[in-house]
C-alpha cells in the first residue's frame, strides 16, 4: 500500500497536515532546516536540511510514495526529475514556479484574464517615480520571492519614502503595486484531488494588522452576491492551475463591490485555520485527501459561525506558554500552540478558534481569549 508521505517545511502548517495525515494512517516524513520543528515533532522522521537542498528532497523522495509542501518554494529542475520517475508530486513543479514569483503569478492571473490591481516590475528608484506618475501614491513595493507574513512588503506614501521601502527591501527582486483601498479582504480556500474534483470553502473575511494576519471570520459578513462572485473567482483561478492539492487564495473588495485576487498560495492557509473545529473536513485532511487520490470531503461548517485568532509573539526569547487554563475554561474554544521553541515578535506562535451560533459572539470570544494568553 502506498501511505508515506512526504512534506518540504516543517513548520505549523506541515505539523496539522501531518496530525491530519496520521489520522488516515500514513506514515509522514518531512525537511526543515531546523531540527525539532513544529511537523518534526509530530511526524515520523525529519531531515534537517534546507527546503531547496537537492540530495535532500531526493532522500525524502526515496522514503515517500506522495511527496507535498507547505511552502511556495521548489526546486523545480529536481521536482520535474522526480516526477518522470513516478513520484506523485502535488502541487505540480510548474505551479509552484508560477506561483513563488509574486510578479509572475500576477503576470499569469492578468493573463488568464483574472483581475488584479495593476503593477509593474521596477529596479530602481527612477523605475518607481516613473510607474507613480500613472499609479499615484501610495504604492506597495514587493519582494518577488519568499515574501510572508507582510515582510516582503514596503509601502511608499510619497516620493520621500521610495528609498526607505527600497532599503528595507534591499537584495531582493522587486516590483510594485497600485495601492487598493479596499473595504474588505477575503479569502477562499479551494481543494483540487488528482482526479480533477473541486472543494470550495465558504468565504471567509481576514482582518490583517501590520500586513501579518490577525483574525479570521466565517462566514464573512458580506453579500451574498459578493461572496458569490468570490467563490466563482476562486474556482476560475483553480481552472488556471495544474495539481492536486488545497490552495488558499485571497482577494480584495473595494469599494464598488469588485473582487481582485491579490495571491495565492499553493498551500494549506492561515485563513483556512478554523476549519479544524468549524467545518467537516479540516483544509488538512483535504490536503492529504486531494495529493494522495482519495475523494474529497464536505466544507460545510458544522456551526453557523466561527473565528480564528492568530497567536502572534509578543516579545523575543524562550516559549513560556502562560494562560491556558484560563482560556479553555470558556466554551467552544480550541487552542493550538505550534510547539516552536523560540518565540519572536510577531512570529505565528499559535492560534484560537472560536465556534458559536454568530460571528459577533465568536468575535468577542476570540479577542478575551486571545488576551488570557502570553507565550
Ligand atoms: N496592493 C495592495 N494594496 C493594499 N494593501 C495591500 C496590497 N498588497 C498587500 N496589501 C496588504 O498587505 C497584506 C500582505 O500582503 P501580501 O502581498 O498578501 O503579502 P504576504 O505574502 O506577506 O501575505 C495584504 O493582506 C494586505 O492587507
Ligand atoms: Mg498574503
Amino acid at each position: 500500500m502506498k501511505n508515506r508521505i512526504g512534506i518540504v517545511g516543517g513548520g505549523q502548517l506541515g505539523r496539522m497536515m501531518a496530525f491530519a495525515a496520521k489520522q488516515l494512517g500514513f506514515t509522514v516524513s518531512v525537511i526543515d532546516p531546523t531540527s525539532k520543528s513544529p511537523a518534526g515533532q509530530v511526524v515520523d522522521y525529519q531531515i534537517v536540511a534546507a527546503y531547496n537542498d537537492e540530495q535532500a528532497i531526493r532522500e525524502l523522495a526515496k522514503i515517500s510514495d506522495y511527496l507535498t509542501f507547505e511552502i511556495e518554494l521548489a526546486n523545480a529542475a529536481v521536482l520535474d526529475d522526480l516526477a518522470k520517475k513516478g513520484l506523485s508530486i502535488h502541487p505540480s513543479a510548474k505551479t509552484l514556479t508560477i506561483i513563488k514569483d509574486k510578479f509572475g503569478q500576477k503576470q499569469f492571473l492578468r493573463q488568464a484574464g483574472i483581475p488584479v490591481a495593476d503593477f509593474e516590475a521596477v529596479e530602481t528608484k527612477e523605475d518607481i517615480e516613473t510607474v507613480a506618475k500613472k499609479f499615484g501614491y501610495p504604492m506597495v513595493l514587493k519582494a518577488r520571492f519568499d515574501a510572508y507574513d507582510g515582510r516582503g512588503n514596503a509601502v511608499i506614501r510619497n516620493a520621500k519614502g521610495i528609498e526607505a521601502a527600497l532599503k528595507k527591501l534591499s537584495g531582493r527582486k522587486l516590483y510594485v503595486e497600485k495601492n487598493v483601498s479596499f473595504t474588505k479582504e477575503l479569502a477562499v480556500v479551494v481543494a483540487r484531488n488528482t482526479k480533477g474534483e473541486i472543494a470550495i470553502y465558504p468565504v471567509v473575511e481576514t482582518i490583517h494588522k501590520n500586513n501579518i494576519c490577525h483574525l479570521v471570520i466565517a462566514p464573512a459578513p458580506i453579500d451574498q452576491k459578493i461572496a458569490t462572485k468570490a467563490s466563482k473567482l476562486a474556482r476560475k483561478t483553480m481552472q488556471q492551475l495544474q495539481g492536486a492539492g488545497v490552495f488558499g487564495i485571497e482577494m480584495f473588495v473595494t469599494k464598488d463591490g469588485n473582487v481582485l485576487i491579490n495571491e495565492i498560495a499553493p498551500r494549506v492557509h492561515n485563513s483556512g485555520h478554523y476549519t479544524t473545529e468549524a467545518c467537516v473536513t479540516s483544509q488538512f485532511e483535504q490536503h492529504i485527501r486531494a495529493v494522495t487520490g482519495l475523494p474529497l470531503g464536505s466544507t460545510k461548517m458544522k456551526m453557523p459561525a466561527a473565528v480564528m485568532i492568530n497567536i502572534l509573539g509578543e516579545r523575543t526569547g524562550q516559549v513560556d506558554a502562560k494562560g491556558l487554563e484560563k482560556v479553555l475554561a470558556i466554551p467552544n474554544v480550541s487552542v493550538h500552540i505550534y510547539g516552536k521553541m523560540e518565540t519572536k515578535l510577531e512570529r505565528k506562535m499559535g492560534h484560537i478558534t472560536v465556534i458559536g451560533e454568530t460571528v459577533a459572539e465568536c468575535l468577542l470570544i476570540a479577542k478575551k481569549s486571545r488576551k488570557l494568553l502570553s507565550i
